[in-house]
Formats: C-alpha cells, sequence, structure tokens
C-alpha cells in the first residue's frame, strides 16, 4: 500500500480536471476517496467508472449549502471511515473586465471558491480536531496572486482562499491539522478550455518561463505530498505555485 495507507481523503470538483486528476493520484497511492461535485452527468460517468470498486465513494454536493456540507461530511466520517485529508478543488470562473463584471457574478464565484472551500474545511476539520491528525489543500491559483488581467472577481476570490488557507492553517495547528494551498498557473481542464481564448493562450505561452500548460496530474502529485503527513509533516500555511515559473519569472528570453 502506498502512501495513503487505506486513509479517507475527500475531494471536491472530483469529477473533472484538477480534482479528477487528483482522485487517480490519491487511489494509487493508496488513500481511500471520496469523490464529491454537483455536475450529474459526471457524477453518473464517475459512479460508472468506480463501479464495484470499495475504495470509492461518489456524492452528490453543492459546497456553498452548509447544512448539506456538514451532514455528508459527519456521514462520509461515520460510514466510510475516519477522514484525514480533503482537498478543495471545486471552483468556478469567469473573465470578464472589470467594467463588464456584474455584482452577482462576483458573488456567485465567491460563493463557490471561497464559501464553498470554507464550508468543506471547517466541517472536516472538526472531525480530523477530534482525532489530532489531518491535512487541507486548497486549489487556489496564480490569479490570486498576481493581478491578472480580467480576473477581478476570480482573482479575489483566490486571493481569500490564499489569506483562509494561512488562517486555517494557524486555527488548525493546535489541533494537530495541516493547511496548505497549491496555485496552480494554466492548467489544460474543462474549464480553462472553456475559459481562455486564443490570445489568452499565446499571452500564458509568452509570460510561463517552461512555455506550456500543465497537466492536472502535475498538480495532483504536489497536492498528494502536501497531503501526506509523513513528507510535509511540517509544513502549514504555505501557498506552493505549480506554474511552469510564471510567477517567479521577470523578463523572459526565448530564442
Ligand atoms: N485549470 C486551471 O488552469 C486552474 C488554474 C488555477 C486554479 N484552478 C482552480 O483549480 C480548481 C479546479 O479547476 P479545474 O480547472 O479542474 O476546473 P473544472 O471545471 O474542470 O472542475 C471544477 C469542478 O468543480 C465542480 N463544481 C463547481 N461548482 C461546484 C459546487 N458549488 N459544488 C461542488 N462542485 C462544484 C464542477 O462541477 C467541476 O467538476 C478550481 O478551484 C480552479 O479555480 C484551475
Amino acid at each position: 500500500m502506498g502512501d495513503g495507507q487505506g486513509r479517507v481523503a475527500v475531494v471536491t470538483g472530483g469529477v473533472s480536471g484538477i480534482g479528477q486528476a487528483t482522485v487517480s493520484y490519491l487511489l494509487e497511492e493508496g488513500w481511500r476517496v471520496v469523490v464529491i461535485d454537483l455536475d450529474t452527468p459526471a457524477l453518473a460517468a464517475a459512479r460508472a467508472v468506480f463501479s464495484g470498486r470499495k475504495d470509492v465513494r461518489v456524492e452528490a454536493l453543492d459546497v456553498t449549502d452548509e447544512a448539506r456540507v456538514d451532514r455528508l461530511i459527519e456521514t462520509i466520517d461515520q460510514s466510510f471511515g475516519p477522514i484525514h485529508g480533503v482537498v478543495n478543488s471545486a471552483g468556478i470562473a469567469a473573465d470578464h473586465h472589470l467594467f463588464n463584471t456584474s455584482a452577482a457574478l462576483f458573488r456567485k464565484i465567491l460563493d463557490v471558491n471561497v464559501i464553498g472551500t470554507f464550508l468543506v474545511g471547517r466541517a472536516a476539520a472538526r472531525k480530523m480536531a477530534e482525532r489530532g491528525t489531518g491535512a487541507i489543500v486548497n486549489i487556489a491559483s496564480i490569479s490570486g496572486l498576481r493581478g491578472s488581467k480580467g480576473r477581478s472577481a476570480y482573482g479575489a476570490s483566490k486571493g481569500a482562499v490564499v489569506t483562509l488557507t494561512q488562517v486555517m492553517a494557524n486555527d488548525l495547528a493546535e489541533h494537530g491539522l495541516r493547511v496548505n494551498a497549491v496555485a496552480p498557473g494554466p492548467i489544460e481542464t474543462p474549464m480553462v478550455k472553456a475559459v481562455h481564448t486564443d490570445a489568452d493562450r499565446e499571452l500564458y505561452h509568452r509570460f510561463t518561463p517552461m512555455n506550456r500548460y500543465g497537466e492536472p496530474r502535475e498538480i495532483a502529485s504536489v497536492v498528494a505530498f502536501l497531503l501526506d503527513e509523513k513528507r510535509a509533516s511540517y509544513v502549514t500555511g504555505e501557498i506552493i505555485a505549480v506554474d511552469g515559473g510564471y510567477r517567479g519569472a521577470g523578463i523572459i528570453v526565448r530564442d
């Protein structure tokens, strides 16, 4: 058995993109995984893929629904096994100039990306704190670390995820829990296919030293490291950019 040692991890946004790759990676590492999402067709497809497997459970949940989040986390902890890890990958994005960003869109993005991350993290942390061990990894973004164009709502939501991660790490350290975030650069997922125009792609290539988009699995491997209590035992409150060098870049020289 791998680093997961049969422990239970909950992955939100687990039927697509980064969340889906994280589910696969954690299963390979020997975790038992609860896949959470609200996309009904994709949930059905995931149930078909994992049917008959005792190490996976697939659950429908809107992470912004406080009462249902609390109930489902309690049920998972009681009936599937004590939760040891949480990955908050559920998220939504939109790319609009400031003038074209409505308050309704801004609120919706904050609700899913920030409140959803807070609710799932809080509910699971309450259970993990009872046992004094566990880890949470939030998926932030380089758009929460830098002022990317057209990202007033999305960027602000991810900036909030960064600060939320640091505060949670602070509040939960005394309970034996670690909380970290991964800030992905451009990663080839359905979200990016929906949001990035050809012009965006050209810009990301130009400003990323590694001159390519990342693969979801390249995020999943860092998430797995942060969840692992042996390899990342003294890492908490940290934001790791996994971005092909985007955040650290100055002038990029190309031949
Ligand atoms: N792809 C990128 O380049 C990139 C870069 C930086 C950060 N991120 C972040 O990574 C995370 C995953 O993104 P992705 O690219 O894999 O996107 P994706 O759209 O492929 O997957 C996101 C999943 O979250 C689910 N989801 C949305 N709202 C939900 C809700 N209220 N409750 C439960 N599930 C919900 C969606 O149904 C979807 O399955 C997001 O938080 C995103 O902001 C992505």
